[in-house]
């Protein structure tokens, strides 16, 4: 049985143990999975006192997933383009590789709720941790361009800088934004947790076929509200399905099992978990 435990600050309303006995249920395996309320200050020690202890994986959330980009042995590449580590692994030889599923997440959500990326214009709004995160994975699924819009055009184009050799991304402030169609409007920004917009004008998303919240909440939120009141053919989806993506992606890095995600979604959904 493989011991894996969540660090975070706060740490009580994670939902990531039971996501993950949801997983292991689903493929009939054995799991202690745990939440770790890591001290502000103390994340490092908490961390290496888990792994000295037997600890086979860890997820971090907020506030320490800068701290733990910091701390592990080696990084995926996609982590190294994070900028940030949420999920940890120990290797065989006893040191700590970190990794990044938040975007895998996002991508392996959308693809289940069968959209496709490929050939898609995406409209990215936001350019904080969350944004770059998702870039890379995103790429990874051949659209046709990125376009990153953010409040704070200068940031938009710091990520155009770090990500334009592996795709097709530009970056602009939202009065300078082109208008052209873009299907997959992904909304990155931290607007939605006080129910704000973070600033689109509705004649962008008159080709979305996809309008996605990172954000998640029980109701629908105020951007995928939005969204639907200015497309009637849009399908709006919201961070459930990446909380619940990210997580099956490190699933499958530690036990090398991928556990399917639409079920576990639903459950949360419905408050089954
Ligand atoms: P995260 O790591 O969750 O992405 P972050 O790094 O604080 O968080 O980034 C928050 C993002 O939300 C930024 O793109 C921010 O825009 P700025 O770079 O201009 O600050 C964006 N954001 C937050 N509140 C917003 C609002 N009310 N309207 C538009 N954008 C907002």
């Amino acid at each position: 049985m493989g011991k894996y435990a969540v660090f975070g600050n706060p740490i009580g309303h994670s939902k990531s143990p039971k996501i993950h006995q949801e997983f292991a249920a689903q493929l009939n395996e054995q799991i202690d999975y745990s939440a770790i309320l890591a001290p502000l200050g103390g994340f490092s020690q908490s961390i290496e006192s888990f792994f000295k202890a037997g600890g086979s994986g860890a997820n971090v959330t907020l506030p320490f997933k800068e701290e733990a980009f910091q701390l592990v042995d080696s990084l995926t590449q996609r982590a190294e383009l994070a900028g940030a580590v949420n999920t940890i692994k120990k290797l065989d030889d006893g040191s700590l590789l970190g990794d990044n599923t938040d975007g895998k997440g996002l991508v392996n959500d959308i693809l289940s709720n069968k959209i496709e990326l490929k050939d898609k214009n995406i409209l990215l709004i936001g350019a904080g941790g969350a944004a770059r995160g998702a870039i890379l994975p995103l790429l990874e699924q051949n659209p046709l361009s990125i376009t990153i819009v953010n409040r704070t055009a200068t940031k938009a184009k710091a990520l155009v800088r770090t990500f334009s050799r592996f795709g097709d991304v530009s970056g602009y402030g939202f009065d300078e934004l082109p208008c052209k169609p873009y299907h997959i409007i992904i909304n990155s920004t931290s607007a939605s947790i006080d129910g704000k917009l973070p600033g689109l004008d509705s004649k962008y998303v008159n080709e979305c076929i996809l309008g996605y919240d990172m954000f998640y909440s029980q109701n629908k939120t105020s951007f995928n509200t939005w969204i639907e009141q200015h497309n009637n053919n849009a399908v709006t989806l919201d961070g459930s399905g990446m909380l619940v993506g990210q997580a099956a992606e490190a699933y499958f890095i530690w036990r090398g099992q991928s556990p399917n995600i639409l079920d576990v979604v639903n459950k949360l959904k419905a408050r089954e978990l």
